[in-house]
């Protein structure tokens, strides 16, 4: 299993360009099952997410080929509609596929996700919406079996935000009969990207980015082209390794509008942030404040960065209290930066960081989801000596290229095959 090794005491500097979304192009590729033909999508990271939501289209039967972050995906009369186990363990999104089956192809049969380490990651919302969408479902042996004549549009209320959620009704009611509403639909800009894709495609998605999106059903979609909005959570992980190191970093090809709750928060916490149409820079800055933030669905902050951000604030003068509100497990990182030295005391969704009680020292750290793998990395870059990042895989999930990045931005950072 590859590890990082990151040596501490280095200031990072200089331009860095963000990828494509991640979490944008997932549902993207899943998306390209409700019309035959060849769909173009650019500016796609090389993720391992990325590869595995392709290999889950090719087990169907279309065909993928990913080259310089352009993926073309052609889709033909399918071979099944059973996205399997082995595939779908590995990449919890997958359920994504779940709609565009059934509005399509009117069956489905998906492997439950299962858990992973920041949370149960229930679907339960996602099954409710199919069937308020008419379709027959059954959960039996770990799988969900879906089936319906054809989708009737209908108004689903979520009970709480949920972007898979959100994401799948928009495919599925894109070819259901009728007009669908989804009322307390998530407001991610990730869904906003989903619904201009599905528009190019022929769909009538109204709404996207509010809290209410209608869908009027349509009879057959085309293949399309798109290009894939900037990763957001890349960007402002970036920003904060500048500033943790109190560089000046400036994240290029990113949408700061996307940022703004990032932005106020280390605003209050003490640094210069400039934006333009689409970069942000972090100015540097030597002393910053403890400043509270508590996650939640967009606009609010993003508990994609909340790890980033809890690093950033073991520096920080004075405590800060970090609620996490999303996921009921995402503090996996605490008791590794506490191994770093940093002083943080984890209740159930809340943790105490304690900033400056002591310089983080390196040490051999584990990385147990995508986003904590992050942010041992930041602290790693503050920390005396070498901290070494174990299961770096968790990375390369969601960052692309993350150590040629920040070596380019000045950091001593390196990655062992072992
Ligand atoms: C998406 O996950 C992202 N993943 C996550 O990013 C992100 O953290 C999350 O949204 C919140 O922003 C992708 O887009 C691929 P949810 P998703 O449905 O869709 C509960 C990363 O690090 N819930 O909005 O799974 C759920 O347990 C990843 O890039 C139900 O109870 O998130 C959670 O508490 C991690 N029932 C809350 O809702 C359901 O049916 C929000 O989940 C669905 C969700």
């Amino acid at each position: 299993m590859d590890k990082m090794t990151v040596q501490g005491g280095h200031t990072l500097g200089g331009v860095v360009r963000a990828s494509g979304s991640k979490n944008a192009v997932l549902p993207l590729i899943f998306a390209t099952l409700l019309a035959d033909g060849e769909h173009v999508l650019h500016n796609v990271p090389d993720l391992v997410d990325v590869n595995h939501a392709c290999l889950l289209l090719e087990s169907l039967g279309c065909t993928t080929s990913l080259r310089s972050g352009t993926l073309r995906i052609v889709v033909k009369p399918l071979k099944t509609c059973e996205a399997s186990y082995d595939i779908v363990r590995k990449m919890r999104a997958s359920i994504l596929v779940l709609g565009p089956l059934l509005a399509r192809f009117r069956e489905a049969k998906v492997s439950l996700p299962g858990g992973c380490a920041i949370g149960t990651r229930p679907i339960d919302l996602h099954l409710e919406g199919m069937k308020a969408l008419g379709a027959e479902i059954t959960v039996e042996s770990g799988y969900v079996l879906g089936k319906t004549l054809r989708l009737q549009g209908a108004k689903i209320l979520f009970e709480s935000p949920t972007v898979g959620g959100t994401e799948n009704m928009m495919m599925a009611a894109s070819l259901a009969e009728q007009e669908t509403l989804i009322e307390n639909a998530a407001k991610e800009p990730e869904i906003l990207d989903l619904a201009n894709y599905l528009n190019k495609m022929g769909a009538r998605v109204e709404g996207a980015g509010t809290s209410i999106i209608k869908i009027r059903g349509v009879e057959a979609l085309k293949a399309a082209e798109h290009s894939v909005i900037p990763d957001r959570i890349e960007a402002g992980t970036l920003l904060l390794a500048g500033a943790i190191t109190g560089g000046e970093v400036t994240v290029d090809k990113c949408q700061p509008q996307d940022l703004e709750s990032l932005n106020v928060k280390l605003t209050e916490s003490g640094f210069k942030i400039s934006v333009d149409k689409s970069s942000m820079t972090v100015h540097k800055c030597k002393e910053w404040r403890g400043v509270d933030i508590t996650t939640s669905p967009h606009p609010a902050f993003p508990t994609d960065l909340q790890a980033q951000f809890m690093a950033l604030m073991t520096q920080a003068q004075g405590t800060s209290v970090i609620t996490e509100t999303v996921f009921e497990n995402r503090f996996m990182h605490v008791q590794e930066l506490v191994r770093l030295n940093a002083d943080i005391t984890p209740k159930t969704r809340v943790a105490v960081v304690r900033g400056t009680c002591g310089q983080l020292m390196g040490a051999p750290v584990m990385a147990t989801d995508l986003r904590a793998s992050a942010s041992l990395i930041l602290a790693g870059l503050v920390a005396s000596g070498e901290t070494t990042v174990n299961r770096i895989y968790h990375l390369d999930r969601g960052y692309e290229k993350m150590e040629a990045k920040l070596t380019a931005l000045g950091a001593k950072i390196q990655r062992l095959k072992t």
